[in-house]
């Protein structure tokens, strides 16, 4: 299991001794909330912000984009220094597209998908993206309860990657993760999990972070998993 700490709950006066914090701690990636008050209820930051991150931080960015239109945006979040650009299903019409021109940027790509919104695109797209984001909270806040449902869903990710030829893919999980239910996500098929408040809450970090990999160390490594942990960081990609 991959564990990728939300921003938007650290303390976002000291992004940087956040960071370093974060990279002391052992963490390897960083999932940074764009959000732009119209695909959800809420504005978080955009590519300066990330810009002004990215000199001090060999973490991997992977940047989550609740925003409408997002390949408008591309070579901005490009420029700014993001490894991974994951777009949400409904805001995007043409994300095939949209995903070919993540990767030719150089970036790695991903689909994210609203707890109510059906994953059977995954039979026609397994193989355009590097990553599929599943949502456990309806997206906008940090700090909502993990929607249960979401475990099924994870189970027909997975069975659909399979069935597909794309078993590589890796699974992500956002929302209302914490150690209490890190276990069975993983169990279900999750190689990634984003934590925000149940993470940031916690100091020290190495505690935090250990205490997630435990409760996921029930289950052993997956090739999906392998296969996320083997990206570098942007410039090595
Ligand atoms: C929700 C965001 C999540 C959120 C996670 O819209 O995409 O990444 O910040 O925060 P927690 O772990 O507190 O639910
Ligand atoms: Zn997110």
């Amino acid at each position: 299991m991959i564990l990728s700490p939300s921003l938007l709950a650290a303390d976002l006066a000291n992004p940087a001794t956040e960071l370093s914090a974060l990279e002391d701690a052992g963490i390897q990636w960083l999932h940074l909330d764009i959000m732009d008050g119209t695909f959800v209820p809420n504005i978080t930051f955009g590519p300066p912000f990330i810009r002004a991150l990215r000199p001090g931080s060999p973490l991997f960015f992977d940047v989550h984009l609740m925003i409408e239109k997002p390949a408008s945006y591309l070579e901005d979040f490009r420029e700014a220094g993001a490894d991974m650009l994951v777009v949400h299903v409904e805001a995007d019409r043409h994300v095939r597209r949209t995903l070919a021109e993540i990767r030719a940027l150089g970036m790695r790509c991903g689909i994210a998908v609203n707890p109510g919104t059906d994953i059977g695109f995954l039979r026609w797209l397994a193989h355009d993206l590097d990553m599929l984001l599943l949502m456990s909270v309806n997206p906008g806040f940090s700090g909502q309860s993990f929607l249960p449902e979401v475990l099924d869903k994870l189970r027909v990710a997975r069975a659909l990657l399979e069935e597909a030829g794309a078993a590589d893919v890796p699974v992500q999980v956002d929302g209302g993760v914490c150690p209490e239910n890190a276990g069975i996500l993983t169990d279900a098929g999750a190689d990634i999990l984003v934590s925000g408040s149940a993470f940031f809450a916690h100091k020290p970090y190495a505690a935090r972070l250990a205490a997630f990999m435990r409760a996921a160390e029930t289950c052993p490594p997956r090739r999906a998993e392998k296969n996320a942990r083997s990206w570098k960081r942007r410039g090595s990609l």
